[in-house]
């Protein structure tokens, strides 16, 4: 196992992607950036590498030196291309990724999923949960190209952990929500109650995101851990407990007490494994910090 050396960090110029290379350098950790774009200018102790994650050659010369390897870029939505290019890119660039730090020795390695490997936000009709809070067990049923590689780069992630040099932890993020967009994103969330409805009201604020990143890559966790990345609050328009009545009318296998704001993802196994919950809560008209402090 290497002592020393930077995280990698692919998809450092997107918007998760940033928001971990700031996490980790104020958390102390040298980083190497990787990605087709260039990120803003970052000072401390990072340094970036200009390459398309498609070729493999240049993915493990990058690679060589890294200690962890974590793996955020993709094209983030069935929308940012063909199903063939969203498919393609999404599935390729993570088996690249997996097989070079594999062959450069790197045992740790983090995975931004996404709970569209669910199958929930991006279906043509509204799909019921099974039950709730939808944890790391429920079944995954996509139907879009990108919750289907979403849900192939997890089960790559685990296939190269059976092989025993590697553990991977795959973080499933809902939709991640910029700060310096709140009224972009909240007008959006309530003027789209289907959408929502899909999304089951979960977001996450990128900051937290970030955060989550960060423990998963220092952690101890072995082997494969799949995690539920996700605020502890819903953001709705209305009490939970109503709109699962309207939108689910036949969903009745629920397990956990369904308050004003009870998040529908199970997040208690991301506090388990890593000691993570969420800091920040969004509201119509602000943010706030939770236990900051905590
Ligand atoms: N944004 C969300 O709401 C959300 C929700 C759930 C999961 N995720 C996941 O989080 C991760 C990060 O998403 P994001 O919102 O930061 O996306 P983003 O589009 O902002 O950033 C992705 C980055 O990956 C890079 N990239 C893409 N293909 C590449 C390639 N072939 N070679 C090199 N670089 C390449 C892009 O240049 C970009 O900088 C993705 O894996 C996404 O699936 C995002």
């Amino acid at each position: 196992m290497k002592a020393a050396g930077p995280i990698a960090v692919t998809g450092a110029a997107g918007l998760l992607g940033r928001a971990v290379v700031a996490e980790l350098l104020g958390a102390g950790q040298e980083v190497l950036g990787l990605d087709r774009v260039p990120t803003a200018t970052v000072a401390g102790r990072y340094r970036e590498r200009l390459l398309d994650l498609l070729d493999r050659a240049g993915v493990e010369r990058a690679l060589e030196d890294c200690v962890t390897l974590v793996h955020l870029a993709a094209l983030p939505s069935p929308h940012a291309g063909t199903p063939a290019e969203v498919w393609g890119v999404n599935t390729t660039t993570t088996g690249n990724v997996l097989a070079a730090a594999q062959a450069a020795g790197i045992c740790r390695v983090v995975l931004a999923s996404s709970q569209s490997a669910l199958g929930f936000p991006y279906a043509a009709d509204i799909v019921t949960p099974r039950y709730l809070p939808v944890d790391e067990q429920h079944p995954c049923e996509p139907s879009d190209a990108y919750s289907a590689s979403k849900l192939a780069c997890e089960i790559l992630a685990e296939a190269f952990s059976r092989g025993g040099s590697m553990d991977t932890v795959c973080l499933r993020f809902p939709v991640i929500w910029d700060p310096a967009r709140h009224v972009e994103h909240i007008s959006r969330r309530l003027g789209a109650p289907l959408q929502g409805a899909k999304s089951l009201w979960a977001y996450i604020d990128v900051r937290d995101a970030a955060r989550a990143v960060r423990l998963a890559a220092e952690s101890e966790v072995a082997g494969y851990e799949l995690l539920n990345i996700t605020s502890a609050r819903a953001f709705a328009p209305e009490p939970m407990h109503g709109l699962v009545g309207t939108w689910f009318p036949d969903l009745t296998d629920i397990r956990v007490p369904l308050d004003a704001e009870t998040a529908a993802f199970d997040w208690r196994k991301a506090r388990a494994r890593l000691g993570f919950t969420t800091r920040y809560a969004w509201y119509p008209d602000r943010i706030l910090a939770v236990d900051v402090h905590g």
